[in-house]
């Protein structure tokens, strides 16, 4: 079994899906490491010096490599199933499954996270709630094409997860 975790940057879908994996006996891949991996450089450096058209295209070859691996839970980056068809590409190959918290909750672990984002750097509470709430207009199209999505918990666990991923299969 494939599943895939999609949603906006700090929804949890790195902690969550490792606690899933674990549960399932599964790997945990997180998209951008194993695009770091892959290309020897950080997903900053890479939007530094390529920009993020070079970054989208790197995290769609990760994405068409992992697709093929069997007994896996991804977290994707949160603009994957925004570029190209990778939505496409992660409902054939698997369960995709959008985890949306509030935007406060959002906004709020971004700013105690210690992840360099590209996209937010620098950025206040106010504006990061601002930007969230903008790019959820054009993002939540594509998010909400998951076959499961789990809406406003704060502290989700593995096991509500996998309830979910039974009721579907
Ligand atoms: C991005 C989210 C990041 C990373 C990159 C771009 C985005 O991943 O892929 O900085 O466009 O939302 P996380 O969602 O894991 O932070």
């Amino acid at each position: 079994m494939r599943v895939f975790l999609i949603g906006y940057m700090g929804c949890g879908k790195s902690t969550i899906g490792r606690k899933l994996a674990t549960l399932m006996g599964s790997a945990f891949i997180d998209l951008d490491k194993y695009i770091e991996e892959r290309n020897f450089k950080t997903v900053p450096a890479i939007f530094a010096e390529e920009g993020e058209a070079g970054f989208r295209a790197k995290e769609q070859s990760a994405l068409l490599e992992v697709a093929q691996f069997d007994n896996i839970v991804v977290g994707t980056g949160g603009g994957a199933p925004c570029f190209f068809d990778n939505m496409e590409v992660m409902k054939h190959a698997g369960i995709t499954i959008y985890i949306a918290p509030s935007v406060e909750t959002l906004a709020n672990r971004l700013m105690k996270s210690k992840t360099e984002r590209p996209l937010i750097i620098g950025k206040s509470r106010d504006e990061l709630l601002q930007f969230i709430e903008k790019a959820l207009v054009i993002r939540a199209p594509f998010y909400e094409q998951a076959q499961i999505i789990i809406r406003g918990k704060e502290d989700l666990n593995p096991e509500e997860v996998l309830d979910e991923i039974i009721k579907q299969s």
